[in-house]
């Protein structure tokens, strides 16, 4: 059975100043995939997912966010129709409580769906419990990691995008996100994961597309990926 559709891009096109940085991207995620985004440095992870959550200006065929247009449209009314964005740089409000970081953005999601609230979210990240008082600035890597995908879940998303969440992280806190990402989709959260740490992906992605140069060069399950050296060879440094 063919999943539907969360996410639809095609044709997406992105420019900084006058250099041209994706080439027509086209992305399907199906409903309750997690769809790993991998690829070398500077392949344009990033720049896909901020031109998909609106926060740059961005050119597309289409962009459906479960069958409604979101193309072209403010990021806060995408963020509305469901859409939640962890960007690589992990800002907190660092002279705020990690309690104030989640309730600050607590918001009714599309639908006026409220799934998410701050006992849920202290529950899928225990490690934040002892936390809730700290500033947010004074939190390690890891911690912040889990309180910006904490508080992108207040907003009761029903696709989650993470940009790099592993990315500069021990191992053992890697392990503790890779078990939270798979307990996000399998409580329903679609999931775009950009990453470069394919062994992370192939542990929690179920679907991968591999970006090279601003262009989607392959697309598949991730079982399709495991066993394709070429690809992993041509693009995914390994
Ligand atoms: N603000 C910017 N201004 C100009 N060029 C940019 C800007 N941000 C990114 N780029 C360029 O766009 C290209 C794609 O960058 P992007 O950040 O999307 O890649 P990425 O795949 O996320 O890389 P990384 O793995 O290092 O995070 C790169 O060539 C990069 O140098
Ligand atoms: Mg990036």
């Amino acid at each position: 059975m063919t999943a539907l559709r969360c996410l639809s891009v095609a044709g997406l096109t992105a420019f900084y100043g006058a250099s041209q940085v994706l080439f027509g991207i086209d992305l399907n995620v199906g409903e309750g995939q997690c769809m790993a985004l991998l690829g070398r440095n500077g392949a344009g992870k990033s720049t896909t997912m901020k031109a998909i959550a609106g926060i740059i200006p961005s050119t597309a065929t289409k962009m459906d966010l479960h069958g409604k247009n979101i193309n072209g449209i403010p990021s806060y009314r995408i963020a509305r129709a469901g859409l939640g964005f962890v960007p690589e740089d992990r800002q907190v409000f660092p002279e705020h409580s990690v309690e104030d970081n989640l309730t600050l953005a607590e918001k009714a999601g599309a639908q006026n769906r409220r799934d998410w609230t701050l006992q849920r979210v202290y529950d899928a990240f225990p490690l934040l419990v002892p936390l809730r008082t700290r500033l947010a600035g004074q939190l390690s890597g890891g911690e912040q990691q889990m309180l910006v995908i904490g508080r992108a879940l207040m907003g009761n998303p029903t696709m989650l995008l993470l940009d790099e969440p592993s990315e500069g992280l021990a191992p053992v806190i890697v392990q503790q996100i890779a078990v939270q990402i798979k307990a996000l989709r399998k409580a329903g959260t679609t999931i775009l994961l950009a990453e470069q740490n394919m062994h992370f992906c192939l542990n929690v992605a179920t679907h991968v597309a591999v970006i090279d140069k601003g262009k989607i060069v392959y697309a598949d399950s991730v079982e399709g990926l495991r066993n394709n050296d070429d690809i992993k060879r041509r693009y995914l440094s390994v």
